[in-house]
């Protein structure tokens, strides 16, 4: 009998399933064929010409007789080019051309004609998951992959770059690895909030927003600065985790970066005229959209009502459990969406409504319906609501230099460290229910709150999410209990609805 298998996997929206690829070689039969079975996409299909020239031109030769590969389980669709190099390899040892290979490897790789190994999709996600399941996994992945492999024991992983090379892998002749991943303590930013010129109580919002990762609305008219600001909200959050950095990672190499670490806080800025696809996730094969893209990091939705209105109500999902979920024909795939959103627009449509200089052109009807369109359900996900007008041109010709993003970074990091050591999350994340247990208003707050609400007709919503700011104003004092001035600078930050 000439058979062998090899082991690889298959992306299932963000989970890997194990595929094994047979491959049966009978050499009575007079005829030379080649066949690839076992629900393969179009896209596997093609694997056939690549592999067998691969093999021709590595000076290995084309077994005679008919070969089937089989892709097992044939219950799932299977996508994708990294099914190249396991199916030539596996093709080599049944035909007896290489010694057999451990059995715990996992092999990914596409092949070019000249038996080159590109680099594919997803590695990051195959060698994560597999490895979580299975402690005695071992990989073969191309070179062009290898900085993919930074979370994985340099030991278990070998990289290729020619199919030629598997003759030597299979002797133990290459056994080595080079390491390439060493996590930099500091992480550079060419941009720095100390560039932003004035706009005290706007930094200040958002400095609140980044220490308990609250979502943030900013109006004001072109040109205050909004995207300015918002471009610089990753470079005060506090460092990645090894957890973030992981799930990150492994979110782009689903999406098709590859070689990509993702250390720093992802900043993610989609278009409003992109598809619901793109920035939801989705597709025939579903991929994480740029809400994903920006899990861990900000999401900044620029003039925020122009958005379709499906992709703005998609996101209330995400903004309430931290992930989507994709449904397609035939799938369902989950993705992580923990984001902070940072939307910002102008007062009106022509965007100069309150402006001091220039005059408003629109009606009060439009402004209203302007403003009316986000729904409530999506507004009440936004914890911090902020007016951000023009600074003055003397103020924006000013040598003074605010503070540093280092030194900000700093407060918002040990306030959020207060947050999870007290409850695991951070304040933007937590429900109503959770908020309660660790509100601690003194009985002056909960007055002054009252007070507030009735004078200002609060809604019961827009109390809780007062109370959740002004938590994180609390905790960025270090004060266990929320006080009357807390409650009072939150109050600033509630918007006008
Ligand atoms: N407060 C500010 N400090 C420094 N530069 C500013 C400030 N506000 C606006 N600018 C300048 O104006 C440009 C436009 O700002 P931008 O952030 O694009 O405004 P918006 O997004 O609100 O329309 C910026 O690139 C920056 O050069
Ligand atoms: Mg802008």
């Amino acid at each position: 009998m000439k058979y062998s298998k090899i082991q690889t996997g298959c992306i299932d929206g963000f989970k890997v399933e194990n595929i094994l690829v047979e491959i049966d070689i009978n050499s009575r039969s007079t005829q030379q064929t080649f066949k690839i079975v076992g629900m393969p996409s179009t896209s596997v299909l093609e694997s056939e010409k690549r592999v067998l020239s691969a093999i021709r031109n590595t000076g290995f030769s084309i077994p005679n007789g008919s070969i089937v590969a089989n892709l097992s389980p044939t219950s799932m669709k299977k996508e994708g080019s990294h099914f190249d190099l396991p199916i030539a390899i596996s093709l080599l040892e049944a035909s007896r051309q290489i010694k057999e290979l451990d059995k715990n490897y996992f092999i990914f790789g596409e092949l070019g004609l000249n038996g080159e190994v590109r680099p594919v999709h997803g590695i990051a996600l195959f060698l994560m998951f597999i490895k979580e399941l299975n402690k005695e996994a071992k990989f073969i992945i191309p070179k062009g992959n290898q900085e993919e492999s930074a979370f994985v024991s340099k030991k278990d992983v070998l990289v290729i770059e020619n199919l030629r090379d598997i003759e030597s892998i299979s002797l133990g002749i290459i056994d080595k690895f080079e390491p390439f991943y060493e996590r930099s303590n500091e992480i550079f930013y060419d941009i720095d909030f100390q560039e932003i010129r004035g706009q005290i109580f706007a930094k200040r919002a958002v400095e609140i927003a980044a220490s308990g990762f609250h979502n943030v609305l900013m109006k004001g008219t072109p040109g205050s600065g909004k995207t300015m600001i918002a471009k610089r909200v990753p470079t005060i959050l506090p460092d990645m985790t090894r957890e973030e950095i992981i799930e990150s990672t492994m979110l782009y190499s689903v999406a098709g970066y590859m070689n990509f670490i993702v250390n720093r806080r992802p900043f993610r800025s989609p278009h409003h005229t992109a598809s619901s696809a793109s920035i939801i996730g989705g597709g025939a094969i579903p991929k994480p959209g740029e809400i994903s893209l920006a899990h861990n990091g900000v999401l900044f939705m620029d003039e925020f009502p122009e958005y379709r209105a499906d992709v703005i109500e998609a996101l209330r999902q995400p903004l309430e459990d931290g992930e989507v979920v994709v449904t397609r024909a035939k799938s369902v795939a989950k993705f992580p969406a923990k984001f902070m959103l940072i939307a910002s627009q102008n007062p009106c449509p022509c965007g100069y409504y309150g402006d001091k200089e220039i005059e408003c052109t629109c009606s009060m009807n439009q402004i209203v319906n302007y403003n009316k369109k986000i729904s409530g359900p999506i507004m009440d996900r936004i914890d911090i609501r902020i007016d951000v007008p023009r600074v003055k041109i003397e103020e924006l010709m000013s040598k003074e230099e605010g503070e540093s993003s280092k030194k900000i970074k700093e407060r918002v990091s040990k306030t959020a460290q207060i947050q999870i050591r007290r409850q695991g999350k951070l304040n933007g994340k937590l429900s109503n229910k959770e908020l309660k247990k660790v509100a601690n208003l003194t009985d002056k707050a909960e007055n002054f709150l009252k007070q507030a609400s009735m004078n200002l007709k609060l809604t019961a919503r827009s109390v809780n999410r007062i109370i959740k700011i002004s938590r994180t104003i609390a905790d960025s004092f270090e004060s266990r209990n929320i006080e009357i001035n807390h409650v009072s600078e939150a109050l600033n930050y509630r918007g006008t609805r």
